[in-house]
């Protein structure tokens, strides 16, 4: 028998996650009443679901099987998405701010650091880069038109929102300082 290939660990991962994020993604798509979110939440949930038959599918081509672990944290996820917070609290809380953030690098830039990945497998792993980096981009609209919608400033990120609080706070103890300098200007002398 061949040896064990390197990377079916990570097939393995990927298949757990892609299959995971279908199940919350169609789970809050069959609660937003927001038609522009639902058809990303579905468009993007069709493709985790594929990625993750057609990860299990090539593990099992190269002669093993799937192996499944208890995902406390999918729960968790469902509880949100299946809660009565709103979708831009439900993107806050899931981090969409981490989608198409303009980083140079993002994590599949590793995943072809392993020489050994065979033919086959290195053409799913391709397309399955391909689409999530495109999936990025389509979450990443959908949660800006989403803010923008809430009136939120759809390029503060959260250091300058904190910022910009602060810049807040200071005019309004500005503003309340002039009171009362103007308010002891005015006031009768010798009293
Ligand atoms: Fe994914």
């Amino acid at each position: 028998m061949p040896d064990k290939p390197s990377y079916l660990g990570l097939l393995n991962s990927i298949s757990l996650a892609e299959s995971a994020a279908h199940c919350y993604l169609t789970a809050w798509a069959e609660v937003t009443s927001h038609d522009g979110v639902r058809q990303t939440l579905l468009h993007v949930a069709a493709r985790e679901g594929e990625h993750g038959m057609s990860f299990a599918k090539r593990i099992n081509e190269l002669g093993y099987q799937l192996k499944k672990k208890d995902d406390g944290n999918l729960d968790k996820i469902l509880g949100l998405v299946r809660s009565d917070r709103s979708d831009l609290e439900k993107m806050d809380a899931l981090k969409f701010e981490q989608f198409d953030n303009g980083e140079p690098t993002d994590v599949f830039d590793k995943f072809f650091a392993d020489h050994t990945i065979d033919i086959q497998t290195g053409e799913l792993l391709g397309r399955y880069i391909a689409e999530e980096r495109d999936s990025g981009r389509k979450l990443r609209a959908c949660y800006e038109q989403v803010k923008r919608e809430a009136g939120r400033s759809s390029s503060a990120s959260p250091a300058i929102a904190a910022l910009e609080s602060k810049v807040d706070s200071l005019c309004r103890a500005v503003e309340d300082l002039r009171q009362v300098v103007c308010a002891q200007t005015m006031a009768p002398a010798g009293g």
